[in-house]
């Protein structure tokens, strides 16, 4: 299950429950799926073949179109990261910046963890969502965030688009970020 850190003051949410009505007030969607759906050897799997992504794809078939046909996502696909993905730390490096995009950012983990870091109204400042296998987030378009691994550095997810332009990142300045 998720949990919160809200970075100015240190406390942590957990529990589903409380989770979810955090991030609802944050207007992020959280939902979650089932990781025991996935063969077991694909929940420790983060180099995979095209193969095995689309067996993944195929395993939360029925939860990708569930959420598509409400939100209106019309592509997904599947990203891995872990120290054997070639320039990692490059890639950290570029993702570990604030940013927005016109377009929402959805991520559905299927294995492993990772965190965003988002920009919440102006009580709660930035907070971090620590995501793991099952986790399903969705970012709103315009909200500066960010994100990153976690100390295990390795996640599998589902990405999913309305349109695949829609997900370039602008730069977000802000004077009021403090990293960690
Ligand atoms: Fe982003």
């Amino acid at each position: 299950m998720a949990e919160i850190r809200i970075r100015n003051t240190n406390e942590r949410i957990q529990g589903e429950q409380n989770v979810k009505s955090f991030l609802e007030k944050q207007e992020v969607l959280y939902e979650h799926w089932n990781p025991g759906k996935l063969p077991a050897e694909l929940q420790e799997k983060f180099v995979l073949s095209d193969e095995e992504k689309q067996q993944i794809l195929s395993t939360f078939d029925s939860e990708i179109r569930d959420l598509a046909g409400r939100r209106g996502y019309r592509t997904w696909d599947i990203v891995a990261l872990s120290d054997a993905t070639p320039n990692l730390e490059e890639l950290l490096k570029k993702f570990e910046q604030v940013h927005t995009h016109t377009e929402d950012e959805v991520r559905a983990i299927t294995a492993g963890k990772g965190i965003f870091i988002i920009k919440g109204t102006d009580d709660v400042g930035y907070f971090d969502v620590e995501l793991e296998a099952g986790d399903v987030i969705s970012v709103p378009e315009n909200k500066p965030h960010f994100f990153t691994l976690m100390d295990n550095r390795k996640i599998v997810a589902v990405r999913l688009f309305i349109e695949t332009e829609g997900w370039i990142a602008h730069p977000f300045e802000d004077p009021a970020f403090q990293k960690a």
